[in-house]
Order: C-alpha cells, then structure tokens, then sequence
C-alpha cells in the first residue's frame, strides 16, 4: 500500500491570493495541491484554467492535482501539462472515448521531465465497474464523494461500498492505482474513506475553512492524518 497523500483543494482558498494560499499549504505540508477545474457545463460552476495552473506553478514544487470537471477535457489536457499539471484526472461522465483520452494523458510530456499521470473521476451514481476495462491505464481513480461543483457539500456514504470494490479490483489485478477520494472529507470521514482503501485524500472546507482550526492549515492537515 502506497503512503497516504493529503491534497488540500485550492477551491476553499482566497483566489484573489491564490499564489501564497499555495506556499502556505505546501508549508504546512500538504503532499499534493487538489486543483479544480470547472467549465460551468460539466458542472454548473467555473473556476481555474490552465493559465492559472501556469501562474501557480512557479510558487510550489509540490505536485499539481488537476481535476478536470468539464466537457471535451481532451481539448485542454496538453495546455494543462503544458501549464505545469503533474496529475490530470478527467470525469469518465466527460469522456465519450475514455481509453483514448487515458492515452492521451500518458503520452503528453511534462517540461519538467517524466510523464503526466492519468486519472479517472467517477461521480457517486457512476459504478466501479464502469473501469474494469481501462483500470491498467488509471494512475489514480478519483470517486466523488460528493456531486462535483461545489466545496463544503456533505459526504454521500453510499460511494462507501465503491471504495472497497475498486480497492478489490486494484488489488485483483496487481495495480499500483491510488484511490482518491474528493468531497466532505474531514477529520469525522477520513479514518473510514481509509479503511475502505482510499490512500489519497482532498479536502477543501476541511483544511482550509476549518472552524476547528481557523487558518492553522498544518495543524489541519496533521488532523488529517490522524
Ligand atoms: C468539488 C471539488 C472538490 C472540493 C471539495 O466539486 O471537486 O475538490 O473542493 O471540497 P470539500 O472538501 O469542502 O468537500
Ligand atoms: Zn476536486
């Protein structure tokens, strides 16, 4: 099993200061930064595009997690690796031709070197099943723990029982496929989103909107952590 990953969303941080939101939660050690991209017709809001992602990425090295909630993402996944994007996770709802656009992701170049990895977001009525024939081409597979649009939403609990199949699966098939789970999770979910085989974990409202700890995002995510 692979190390747990924290992956704080940007979606809950001050996007007027969006470049030190970044430093500071690459301080107080998130592993990955959870962006997430909107179109306002895959999902009815709109946030980041890829001159965003460029802009951010010279204030972390941390690894850039794009999750892309819009129609056509195979217009836009080569501007967002070109933007800086180490993760590009594109909806299975989007996608007419899921395996090519998979391909797609892994044959684009990051400047930096080394490939951008691929991954595959299921919303919560999408079955696990619907992956069986692309799982060896998902680096990750993001569930939805909530419908995707907007932060501070309640965790669905029926995506529970999708966790531990699609950790059945990867387990199955000898994978080395990271479970993300992306939607109310907070220090009341994460320990059983974990048990059931998620290994990497976003949460907005929960590190950076915590009425527990206010804008101590380190004490926030060691919360996580558990
Ligand atoms: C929702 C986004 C999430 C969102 C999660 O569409 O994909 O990444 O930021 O926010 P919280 O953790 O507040 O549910
Ligand atoms: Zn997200």
């Amino acid at each position: 099993r692979l190390a747990p990953v924290i992956a704080p969303s940007l979606l809950s941080a001050d996007f007027a200061r969006l470049g030190e939101e970044a430093v500071a939660l690459d301080r107080a050690g998130a592993d990955w930064l959870h962006v997430d991209v909107m179109d306002g017709r895959f999902v009815p809001n709109i946030t980041i595009g890829p001159l965003v992602v460029q802009a951010l990425r010279p204030h972390t090295a941390r690894v850039l997690d794009c999750h892309l909630m819009i129609e056509e993402p195979e217009r836009y996944v080569e501007a967002f690796a070109d933007a800086g994007a180490d993760i590009i996770t594109v909806h299975l709802e989007a996608c007419r031709h899921l395996h090519r656009n998979l391909q797609q992701i892994r044959d684009l170049k990051r400047k930096s070197g080394g490939r951008v990895l691929a991954g595959v977001s299921l919303n919560p009525h999408t079955p696990a099943s619907a992956l069986v024939h692309v799982l060896d081409l998902c680096d990750l597979v993001l569930v939805m723990s909530v419908n995707p649009g907007f932060g501070g939403q309640q965790f669905i609990p029926a995506v529970r029982p999708k966790i531990r199949e699609l950790r059945a699966m990867i387990t199955a098939a000898g994978l080395p496929t990271r479970i993300e789970v992306d939607g109310g999770v907070t220090v009341d979910t994460i320990a059983d989103i974990a048990a059931d085989g998620a290994d990497a974990f976003v949460s907005g409202t929960g590190v950076l909107r915590s009425r527990q700890f206010g804008r101590d995002y380190a004490a926030a995510i060691a919360a996580l952590r558990g």
